[in-house]
């Protein structure tokens, strides 16, 4: 068992934190000063460490360069109200992680390197939090295969990591979707539901043809009919229809199950608004706009926060949403920042303070 004391802390010489314009933050360009390393071998966790956040080294036999076997999580810090630093729901994305961990054959990380570590490396660099609307500091723990051997099996090493980056919003303006027709991102039995590193190497190029034909990003459907919405690549979606909020289900383990959408769904329901996860089909939604009924559209996500759609497209149909009527996003989106702020009361223990 490590405590906080465990860690072995090396800090730097002198803190780049001066020569940061946070008034210019591009989601995850910069880091702070340190970072949190711990290592596996022998079927144990063991040397956590602060460092100087640098360069890493490994041989070209590095296994996670050739079969991806790597995961990661995003979270968020916030500095709240009374000044104090802390962390929204780092303890679900802990678990979400540890089943990625699963699913990839990788060894679940204990909450005293997961937590601790983020603890420990927060109390340290809690001057990058940002403080400004829409800010906060990103984390992101990571845990990539080491062995250097180049056969197709399970590494027996590890490395787990957490970084550091000061970010402003990820959207920041009302995004131009189309729905996927031609790639697919996950089929039932595949990896889905799990954060690993190549499901976002997969979603590259179908995004770069999206933005070449002047879209920020694809809308997922499912893999056998092309028929059924399920998320956003960065963050999962939801529609607000005759009232309602609706968002795909995670049944088939398809979708990532986002932490925010969880959060969303939870504030949905305290607002009064009903809310359900299920099938939804693109022809629901395109007739629901037809009649009126599909009044807003939007993505939730860690990094996205609350991101407005402001057009979906269909083939050839166009379902416009005027960004300035949204209200179920407004209300929802004001609603975690003031959670997050330390505003609100924080009925469900979502924020993890830091110290
Ligand atoms: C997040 O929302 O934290 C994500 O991981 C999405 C993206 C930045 C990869």
């Amino acid at each position: 068992m490590h405590s906080h004391e465990d860690i072995k802390i090396t800090k730097v010489a002198s803190s780049k934190i001066q020569g940061m314009d946070f008034s210019h933050l591009p989601f995850g360009k910069y880091f702070t000063d340190h970072m949190f390393v711990a290592e596996y071998s022998d079927g144990k966790w063991h040397s956590p460490e602060i460092v100087p956040y640098g360069p890493i080294c490994f041989e070209p036999s590095m296994a996670t360069i050739h079969y991806g076997q790597s995961i990661f999580e995003g979270i968020k810090g916030y500095r709240l109200k009374d000044g104090s630093p802390a962390v929204f729901r780092p303890f679900d994305n802990h678990k979400r992680f540890n089943r990625s961990a699963m699913r990839m054959e990788m060894p679940e990380v204990p909450e005293e390197i997961f937590i601790g570590g983020m603890k420990a490396l927060l109390a340290l660099e809690e001057n990058w939090i940002p403080t400004a609307y829409d800010h906060s500091l990103y984390i992101r723990p990571f845990m990539f295969a080491t062995d250097q051997v180049i056969g197709v099996s399970p590494s027996q090493t590890y490395k787990f990591m957490i970084i550091l980056s000061p970010v402003g919003p990820y959207y920041a303006a009302p995004m131009r979707i189309y729905v996927e027709e031609q790639f697919v991102r996950a089929a039932p039995g595949g990896v889905g539901y799990a954060k690993t590193a190549g499901n976002y190497a997969a979603s590259l190029h179908p995004a770069a043809v999206a933005k070449s034909r002047g879209y920020d990003q694809v809308l997922w459907t499912d893999a056998v009919e092309h028929k059924y919405v399920q998320e956003c690549g960065t963050m999962n979606v939801f529609f607000v229809l005759g009232g309602k909020l609706i968002t795909p289900g995670l049944e088939n383990g398809t979708i990532l199950e986002g932490v925010t959408r969880d959060s969303v769904i939870t504030v949905a329901g305290d607002m009064g608004l009903e809310v359900e996860q299920r099938e939804i089909s693109i022809d629901e939604l395109a007739d629901a706009y037809a009649n009126g009924m599909l009044t807003e559209a939007f993505g939730a996500g860690t990094a996205a926060t609350i991101a407005k759609i402001a057009e979906l497209r269909y083939k050839d149909y166009v379902m416009n949403f005027d960004p300035e009527n949204q209200p179920v996003a407004d209300q929802l989106k004001k609603t975690l920042t003031s959670i997050r702020d330390g505003e609100a009361p924080d009925n469900r223990g979502w924020m993890m303070s830091v110290k």
